[in-house]
């Protein structure tokens, strides 16, 4: 990816087996958030390509790698503010209804058995998040630990084959950081997803991924367990370094 004069990810070959956890870490400005933009269709790659279960995604808009099975969290947290929890997860579920226009305006039968099943399978992906008391609140009412877990969720609600958090544990006390990082555990096998990870604190990822990708200034600086990663002298001196 290439911003002007600036090769922001370069060479990066990463392939992602299904139900893997995999971290993606390096220092600040190493290009993390890029690769995701790529990976999700906000930035389309200046060279190279994407693949995702056999399927070539490259320059495809948001929305339909969304439909391919990919989704993501934002480094700064996006929801929609002024809606409540529940719609928030909600609107990432509505690919998941099956009723028509009319059946929706005239509400017939099938809306309504419909619209019943979302309701209860949104409050469930709450309750993963221990949330479900949350559900009527509004998103921009949340403190600030439960935002970024309601990204995940409404994350989770569009049934992805790979989720992408981005440093979801910014901005949190290292007690809710342990707990997120055992619930993204669970989320993995919970419902048999593959997981993808960006963290900039390496020891966080360390405990929870099976492989760890390290970047630094755009390039892949070592790839490998968490214990190869541990005593990998590039990494050792990026990070002591910084
Ligand atoms: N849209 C953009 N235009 C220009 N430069 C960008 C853009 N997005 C990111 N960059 C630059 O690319 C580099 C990598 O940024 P980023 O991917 O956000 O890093 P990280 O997430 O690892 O902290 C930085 O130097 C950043 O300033
Ligand atoms: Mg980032």
């Amino acid at each position: 990816m290439q911003f002007g004069g600036l090769r922001a990810v370069d060479n990066f070959e990463v392939s992602i087996e299904e139900h893997e956890l995999v971290g993606l870490i390096g220092p600040n400005g190493a290009g993390k958030t890029t690769i995701f933009n790529m990976l999700t269709g906000v930035y389309t790659p200046t060279e190279g390509s994407i693949t995702l279960a056999g399927v070539d995604v490259t320059g495809k808009k948001p929305y339909e790698i969304v439909r391919h099975g990919a989704a993501r969290t934002f480094q700064n947290i996006r929801l929609f503010k002024d809606l409540t929890v529940i719609d928030n997860i909600k609107i990432a579920y509505h690919n998941e209804m099956n009723y028509s226009t009319l059946e929706g305006i005239f509400r017939g039968k099938r809306y309504w058995a419909e619209e019943k099943k979302a309701q209860q399978e949104c409050l469930d992906f709450l309750k993963i998040f221990d949330m479900e008391d949350y559900a009527d609140t509004l998103a921009k009412n949340l403190p600030y630990g439960k935002q970024r877990k309601l990204e995940i969720a409404r994350a989770l609600a569009t049934n992805p084959k790979i989720l992408m958090l981005d440093e979801p544990a910014a901005g949190m006390n290292p007690q809710e950081t342990h707990e997120l990082m055992e619930t993204i555990h669970f989320i993995r096998d919970k419902f048999d997803i593959t997981i993808l990870l960006i963290e900039h604190d390496m020891n966080l990822v360390m405990g929870i991924c099976e492989r760890i990708v390290v970047i630094d200034y755009g390039k892949i600086i070592a790839k490998g367990t968490p214990d190869e990663i541990k005593n990998n002298p590039d990494v050792i001196r990026v990070y002591l370094g910084e």
